[in-house]
């Protein structure tokens, strides 16, 4: 039996910009399941970020229930809510957002001192561990604007789980990276569920879509279709025809949503 981690119920979420109202979520009802690495697709502008906002607290929703771990955030004070953000959520930017005046070691450090019951070290020995992990010891002491796309953002991955969060969101997370460093990401949220963290994903790219058990497709507002797949298998990464194969699979959903 799985179980929920996070759920919607009637979500909607209206923009009002120069007295015109945009409809962007509908009455979006969505069940995440813990451990799941879920991803989403679906056209441009249909409101894929607006819904990772809405269910990482970092948007209100205009009506409806988000759902995580049994208290309902949409109607969460801020200091709740920041405490949520801090000790439970992790979230990767498309841009990777990066303070501009910090180090990219300070970038990775500084929410895992915000992590509760963890001492200083602990939070280094994390720190030093994720800007191996993610191939950056090299450039650790450098600014974001002394680094490359691919380093930043691989420094965004690391900011976003240095707290150990329960879930991840990452909104188009290797969009504006070359193959290799998609790759490198695409490894690092996978290493990640397999040690326990939820991954909500946001992609364009079919490729990186199957890395999911799970895709989902949005559009006009709300979830149109789900597709479900055995977990990616690491041993199997570099192997063509597994991935083909995925790819086929998701393809051929797709081709039935007739996207
Ligand atoms: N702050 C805002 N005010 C008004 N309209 C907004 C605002 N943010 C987003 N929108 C509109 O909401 C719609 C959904 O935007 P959103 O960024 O969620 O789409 P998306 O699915 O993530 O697109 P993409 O795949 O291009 O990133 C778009 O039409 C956008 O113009
Ligand atoms: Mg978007």
């Amino acid at each position: 039996m799985r179980e929920t981690i996070l759920s919607t119920r009637k979500l909607s979420k209206t923009y009002v910009a120069d007295g015109v109202q945009a409809h962007v979520l509908g009455s979006v009802d969505l069940e995440l399941y813990r451990g799941d690495f879920t991803s989403i697709m679906g056209p441009s502008g249909s409101g894929k970020s607006t819904l990772l906002y809405c269910l990482s607290g970092m948007d209100a929703p205009t009506s409806g229930e988000v759902i995580f771990e049994g208290e309902d955030i949409a109607r969460l004070g801020q200091g709740r809510l920041s405490e949520l953000r801090a000790q439970r959520f992790g979230f990767v930017f498309q841009a990777a957002n990066l303070v501009s005046n910090l180090t990219l070691y300070e970038n990775v450090a500084v929410p895992g001192y915000l992590k509760r019951g963890r001492s200083a070290s602990e939070t280094k020995r994390a720190t030093d561990e994720l800007v191996a992990r993610m191939g950056l010891a090299q450039v650790a002491s450098h600014l974001p604007s002394q680094a490359s796309g691919g380093q930043k953002q691989r420094c965004a991955v690391a900011r976003a789980v240095v707290n150990e969060p329960a879930i991840v969101f990452a909104d188009e997370p290797t969009g504006a990276l070359n193959r290799a460093n998609s790759l490198e990401v695409l490894d690092l949220l996978g290493e990640l569920n397999r040690n326990g963290i939820s991954i909500l994903m946001v992609t364009h790219d079919v490729r990186s879509a199957v890395r999911g058990n799970r895709v989902l497709y949005f559009e006009d507002g709300g979830i149109r279709g789900e597709l479900e797949l055995a977990p990616w298998d690491p041993a199997f990464s570099g192997d063509e025809a597994y991935v083909r194969e995925r790819e086929a699979m998701a393809n051929a959903w797709l081709a039935s949503l007739s996207w």
